[in-house]
């Protein structure tokens, strides 16, 4: 059996399911956990939740054997790689749409796993809601960072679209926000 070792938790890796057992003093972010994979289960990028244990603080998910995306960045080429960090970008948008906040999106090496050409999010034990989130923004940090901008060829938008986007969180400002990146 496969064993990770998270800051909060511990995964146990089994038949092709990821077994996260929280610990004590993270009971809340068990709960924070079991409450936005159950929400986005219809939205396809999380894994599949199948269990949750109150009392061992333990979540029974499906063990995504993919590419983290700091690793994915180094070996694709520049075409697959803009593709992914599209629909990563598209993903960010739906959370904010849904005023979900999941926090650490302009760090998610680890937090990002490409399977078979499809991205998937883990590790929501930060999330919240919010009326005002910023996944979208803050991935666009994360895509400005030197290595990702050359590589993906990619251009940083201008101050103002993000002003724009993050005034109305509206699908046009977004699509313009997102031509302005990827051209
Ligand atoms: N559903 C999953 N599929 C694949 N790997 C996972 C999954 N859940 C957790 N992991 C692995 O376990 C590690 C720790 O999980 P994570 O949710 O980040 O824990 P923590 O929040 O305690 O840091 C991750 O970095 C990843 O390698
Ligand atoms: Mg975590």
């Amino acid at each position: 059996m496969l064993t990770l070792k998270g800051k909060h938790s511990m995964v146990y890796v089994e038949d092709g399911k990821a077994i996260k057992i929280f610990k004590p003093q993270f009971r809340y972010n068990f709960w924070k956990e079991v409450r936005y994979l159950t929400v986005l289960q219809s939205q396809r990028f999380v894994p599949k939740l199948f269990d949750f244990n109150p009392e061992e603080l333990s979540i029974e998910m499906e063990f995504i054997n993919g590419i983290f995306i700091r690793n994915f960045i180094k070996q694709s080429d520049s075409e697959e790689l803009r593709r992914i960090l599209q629909r990563c970008l598209d993903i960010c948008y739906r959370l904010d749409r849904m005023r979900i906040q999941k926090e650490e999106m302009n760090h998610p090496g680890k937090h990002i796993l490409i399977r078979d050409d499809k991205v998937y999010f883990i590790d929501f034990e930060r999330a919240f809601d919010s009326p005002n989130p910023s996944n979208v923004t803050q991935f666009i940090t994360y895509l400005c960072s030197k290595q990702i901008l050359e590589k993906a060829e990619i251009n940083k938008p201008p101050v103002e679209l993000l002003k724009e986007y993050k005034r109305d969180y509206s699908f046009r400002s977004y699509m313009t926000l997102k031509e302005a990146i990827f051209g």
